[in-house]
């Protein structure tokens, strides 16, 4: 058998190919920015041809880099920015329109009218999830609704839609020339239109938002092989033999198997994930009800989980829309130029407040300012407002679960930033811990590609990969903690019923 894994990470900011060896270590990587559109306020949209582009030119940059050919690569994995929506005609292989980022909150409208008199949480016993302009349904029903011809071409059978996953998958097994059209079982679980006991697209809810079936992916579990990566590939006959959501792939990659156990991601966003094995657990405090993995003919594994919007993207707001820094990595120093925040506090409720608010109607506010006030304390404020909205997210988790989480296992791009980790530690007032490999998104899908080819033998051989790298100890006294966090609140409060 070949040596190593191959993981797909398609993200909200870049495509990235990463090749893992049996230890769970990168062996190699490549890695591609892909454009954000942002043509109105709230509208965010990605090229879907640009995506599948950087997908194919990243897998040669991790290939190339470490000297290794198709022969050397065992499975690939899929692992994508779950909810954002690609609707293509099946014929030519050209999307419609562009991708719908699950940021994007031109649906609200949509939203609204489906919600009706019953409310947000009409579907919600069974998907799981409230309705809101964050998931991929009511995307699909904004273009069938707006981009001229689609609602005809849907009608006639011609149009596919799909999360990211699905459109690496079809493109990647041949496209218009017999692309397999599936995805697995925790991305369809954020679409709306999945029931999340029979795992099966519900077929009165597609009809209340009158979306043809004929247009959905089948549902497949996330480790199996799905098809093969096509002639034109450089991967060609190469299995695809696992799919896994973003943050379900980095909690699969920490290794977070168990009943209870959790980690939280540092991305784009940030999402919290709890693991509540083979039960539906319906939140009473603002989570959502997800899936977190299924291998194969085994039972499916639950979760709920705590998904913020604006995390990371608040810093690279710093960046490219204030300028205040020139590399998101330098927020880390300019929040070290000064000792505290100044009093100041930033709610980045730039596409309302998800978890545990559920606020459409949010807006973003940076409260608390004084002429004393410089960019040092809103850099601060800014990581500040990372952890504040992780410590929300947790108190649901422990309110819903009953036993307080012990310690956060972390992981993602952020967690490089040691200002913010020790400040996550000393607002939840538990340790944080940090893995050796804290790719653990494409290491989620690795394992699950890996699983489904024998490349690893079951979760035992997966669970001894996993070891700590660091670990940061609460240090703050309880008066402060309960000042900062109170305060905080306060702030969330000025940005509610901004948009009328
Ligand atoms: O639900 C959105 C999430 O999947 C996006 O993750 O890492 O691309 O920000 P990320």
């Amino acid at each position: 058998m070949a040596d190593y894994v191959l993981a797909i990470d398609q993200g909200t900011t870049s495509s990235r190919a990463i090749i893992f060896d049996k230890a769970g270590s990168i062996i190699s990587t490549g890695q591609l920015e892909h454009e954000q559109i942002m043509t109105q306020a709230g509208w965010v949209e990605h090229n879907p041809l640009e995506i599948w582009a950087n997908v194919r030119e990243v897998i040669g940059q991790a290939l190339g880099k470490a000297n290794l050919t198709r022969h050397d690569v065992a499975s690939i994995g899929i692992t994508n920015q779950r909810e954002t929506a690609v609707v293509w005609n099946k014929n030519t292989g050209e999307p419609v329109y562009n991708a719908i980022v699950w940021q994007d909150t031109r649906t609200q409208d949509i939203v609204d009218r489906l919600a009706g008199a019953e409310g947000v949480e009409r579907f919600k016993k069974t998907v799981g999830l409230p309705l809101a302009t964050y998931f991929s349904g009511t995307k699909i029903v904004w273009i069938l609704e707006n981009v001229p011809g689609a609602r005809e071409a849907a009608d006639a059978g011609e149009l596919l839609f799909g999360t990211t996953d699905t459109w690496v998958l079809w493109n990647l097994t041949g496209g218009v020339n017999g692309g397999v059209h599936a995805t697995d079982v925790t991305n369809a679980s954020r679409t709306l239109f999945m029931d999340l006991e029979t795992l099966q697209w519900d077929d009165e809810i597609l009809a209340a938002f009158d979306v043809p079936k004929s247009m959905l992916p089948d549902i497949r579990s996330s480790s199996e092989i799905y098809g093969y990566a096509s002639e034109h590939s450089l991967l060609r006959e190469t299995p695809i033999a696992g799919i896994l959501g973003d943050q379900q792939a980095a909690t699969f990659g920490q290794a977070a198997f168990q009943t209870g156990e959790a980690k939280n991601t540092y991305g784009t966003g940030n999402f919290l994930i709890f693991n509540t094995g083979e039960e539906i657990v319906h939140s009473e405090n603002g989570l959502l009800t997800t899936v977190g993995y299924k291998l194969g003919d085994a039972p499916v594994h639950y979760a709920l989980e705590g998904s913020i919007a604006v995390t990371g993207s608040l810093v690279q707001w710093m960046r490219d829309n204030l300028g205040i820094i020139e590399s998101a990595s330098d927020i880390e120093a300019l929040a070290n130029t000064v000792e505290d925040n100044g009093g100041a506090y930033f709610v980045p409720a730039f596409s309302g407040l998800f978890a545990p608010h559920w606020r459409a109607d949010a807006r973003g506010a940076l409260v608390g300012l004084t002429r004393y006030v410089n960019k040092g304390h809103i850099a601060r404020a800014a990581l500040e407002a990372i952890a504040f909205q992780t410590r929300e997210v947790i108190d649901a988790v422990n309110a819903d679960s009953g036993v307080p989480l012990t310690e956060l296992k972390v992981d993602g791009g952020a967690t490089a930033n040691n200002t913010l980790l020790q400040f996550q530690a000393d607002i939840l007032n538990v340790p944080v811990v940090r893995p050796v490999v804290a790719e653990t998104t494409a290491l989620g899908a690795a394992y699950a590609a890996g699983l489904a080819v024998g490349f690893w033998s079951g979760l035992d051989d997966l669970s001894k990969n996993w070891q700590e790298d660091k670990r940061w100890e609460p240090n703050m006294d309880s008066a402060e903690r309960d000042r900062l966090y109170r305060n905080w609140k306060k702030a969330v409060t000025k940005t509610l019923d901004w948009v009328d």
